[in-house]
């Protein structure tokens, strides 16, 4: 499903389908990715804890802040940026657009 375009953006979902406040997880080539959803803006972040290798995508999300499932590392998923310990290092982001009703990620 994922069809990269001319200026590198991949298809990861249709509008709607990730509601406000969810995620969703999709593999890039070998990523896995988590888009979240924030109050109707997307943010893209690897789904991988940089503490211990957690899914953050099966953490709970507060606002814009997600905490990971395993240790309750916190990142701010608009930046990757650590909230909270045990994690120190951020959690890389991607580019997100909406084009029509196709939400892509920037993946170049
Ligand atoms: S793996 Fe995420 S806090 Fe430890």
């Amino acid at each position: 499903m994922t069809t990269q375009s001319a200026d590198g953006f991949v298809t990861v979902a249709r509008v709607g389908e990730i509601p406000p406040g969810g995620v969703k997880v999709v593999r890039v080539e070998d990523q896995s990715v988590a888009v979240f959803n924030v109050a109707g803006d997307y943010f893209a972040l690897e789904d991988v804890c940089t503490h211990d290798g957690g899914p953050l995508a099966e953490g709970v999300l507060d606002g814009d802040v997600i905490e990971c499932p395993r240790h309750g590392a916190r990142f701010n998923v608009r930046t990757g940026a650590v909230k909270a310990l045990p994690a120190t290092a951020p959690v890389p982001t991607y580019s997100v657009r909406v084009q029509g009703d196709e939400i892509q990620v920037g993946w170049s």
